[in-house]
């Protein structure tokens, strides 16, 4: 840690009191059960019955996150990997598939030659990747009625490597003075024009059209973690009709969803949004070794002020996040009716720790500049901030399960529905993840807890919670970061540590000597 205090892994916490001091003596709000519920009296296990989705009711309140593709051919098919992949996230026994993971729009939108593609020549692939999920849904727990798939669509937008995954091709919303460098912008031609961003709504347009096709239930707008459509809501200093204005920085999801809509596509709509942000972080160049990065620090962000170039961050002070725009942002979505909303934070790229709060850094990143815990919590108290907000515009309830005392809150009445909310970052919670999952939800902090890396390393993760109440330690995530490093050093994704398919991989070896600093 960067103040010489040895970090406290949360396997060293044997008991829930443990856990408990340990969030006391960090100074966090994170509510924690004393056990594990198991069976039909877990809040983890009540449907979501606020909103339906594609006529489905979702049956329990765990999603999986989308987890980026590294593994697909170059025209964005597939291979089995990924196919592993979607037979495990339908074996996860959640019932919400938030995307699975991230398809471009179009070719040169990837973030990896290898990810997946969402155009006409690719709907035999997706279809059959959304009908293995099913099945084996379907094979483990005897029906698929509650359980609801969408596909995330996006643009890489300032991350693109679309061709070769050691060159950078990215395409951008502004000019940023700090991102631009690490990124490789150098011109202003690589900017986005409003009539390129025209033609870009179609892509998504078109491919909200295949998704409908193939049997998704619905897309997610992806607009998080700094990629294009994250990028154009902190559009400040853009001119046009794309920039500047609030109104204008929501046009493209705007204009998305009234193009879809005008299409006669019935998909329901969700958005993945980075509720909050700060500015990039970096190793610390005083403290680092070879091999070791030192912890993260804030990139020299005096020469910017005002901070006019991240979304739900704090202008004045940009290493506080401010959630002002966040909540217009969520209205904006209740508005033109979008059914699920879930919440994220900062990127991956420029500030992994608030983003996927881990112990061990990605060979890109930087030693945790904080405890991992303070991440999860802050990104459990934002969702907790947005959810009490959506819930304000239409006089819904801030809705308990079971006995907790609900809160009724101001009516408005010109939104029909609150979207669903989805949390994220659990991950790190490990052993007290379920405790904690448990607890939040109970609470009505979040309508989902969604699952990233869990699901990686243990996608049993729920039902051994749900059967047996006790989790198999040797499964646990803990954070290593390799299903990160591996991708930023060109090799596929996966959970190298602790999945014996990939520790088996002859990638498993490169990775050891990327890792120790080997050509
Ligand atoms: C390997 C990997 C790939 C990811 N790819 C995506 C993605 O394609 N889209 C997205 O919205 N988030 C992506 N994420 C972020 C996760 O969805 C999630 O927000 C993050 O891992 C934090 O949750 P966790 O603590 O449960 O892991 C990715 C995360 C990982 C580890
Ligand atoms: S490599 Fe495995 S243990 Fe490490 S963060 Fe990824 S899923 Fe977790």
């Amino acid at each position: 840690m960067p103040d010489g205090t040895k970090l406290t892994r949360i396997p060293t916490l044997r008991t829930v009191a443990d856990f408990r001091k340990h969030v006391a003596a960090l100074g966090l709000d994170l509510p924690c059960e004393d056990s594990i519920v198991t069976g039909a009296d877990s809040p983890l296990a009540q449907p979501v019955n606020s909103v339906t989705i594609n006529g489905k009711t979702i049956g329990n309140r765990i999603a999986i996150q989308p987890m980026e593709g590294w593994d697909g051919t170059t025209s964005g098919g597939l291979t089995e990997e990924m196919r592993r992949r979607w037979q495990r996230f339908g074996e996860s026994g959640a019932k919400l598939i938030c995307g699975a993971e991230a398809m471009a729009v179009r070719p040169d939108g990837r973030a990896n030659p290898n990810q997946l593609i969402i155009i006409e020549e690719n709907k035999a692939g997706l279809a059959e990747l959304r009908q293995i999920l099913m099945n084996a849904h379907q094979q483990r727990y005897g029906s698929t009625e509650d359980l609801v798939i969408g596909f995330q669509l996006t643009h890489s937008g300032r991350f693109c490597k679309p061709e070769d995954k050691s060159r950078m091709e990215p395409r951008v919303a502004y000019r940023h003075p700090i991102l631009d460098k690490k990124f490789n912008v150098t011109s202003d031609t690589q900017i986005f024009s409003d009539s390129e961003i025209e033609q870009l709504i179609e892509k998504y347009i078109e491919a909200a059209k295949i998704a409908w096709d193939v049997g998704a239930d619905f897309v997610d707008i992806k607009h998080c973690h700094g990629y294009l459509l994250h990028e154009f809501l902190s559009a400040l200093t853009r001119p046009g009709k794309y920039g500047g204005s609030f109104e204008n920085r929501t046009r493209v999801l705007r204009e998305i969803v009234s193009g879809i809509r005008a299409s006669g596509n019935k998909i329901d709509l969700a958005v993945r949004l980075s509720a909050f942000d700060l500015v990039p972080f970096k190793p610390d160049p005083t403290l680092s070794l070879p091999g070791k990065p030192g912890p993260g620090i804030p990139e020299d962000f005096s020469p910017c002020l005002p901070y006019r170039y991240a979304f739900g961050v704090d202008q004045n002070n940009p290493l506080e996040y401010d959630l002002t725009e966040t909540f217009q942002f969520a209205e904006l979505c209740a508005e033109v009716g979008i059914k699920i909303l879930n919440l994220s934070a900062g990127s991956p790229y420029y500030n992994p720790h608030i983003q996927r709060p881990a112990v061990y850094p990605p060979s890109d990143g930087y030693q945790p500049p904080e405890d991992p815990l303070v991440g999860v919590a802050r990104q459990i108290n934002v969702v907790r901030k947005v959810k009490e907000s959506v819930a304000r515009l239409q006089g819904y309830k801030v809705t308990s399960v079971q006995n907790d005392p609900q809160v009724t809150l101001q009516p408005c009445n010109h939104v029909t529905f609150a979207p669903i909310i989805v949390g994220s970052a659990y991950s790190y919670l490990q052993e007290y993840l379920p405790h904690v999952a448990q607890a939040v939800v109970r609470h009505g902090w979040t309508d989902m807890i969604g699952l990233g890396r869990m699901v990686l390393s243990y996608p049993n993760v729920f039902p051994d919670a749900l059967e047996r109440g006790t989790l198999n330690p040797k499964a646990i995530c803990r954070t290593f970061s390799d299903c990160t490093t591996a991708p930023r050093n060109g090799l596929i994704s996966g959970c190298y540590p602790l999945d014996k398919y990939y520790a088996s991989k002859p990638e498993a070896q490169k990775l050891k000597e990327i890792k120790r600093g080997l050509p």
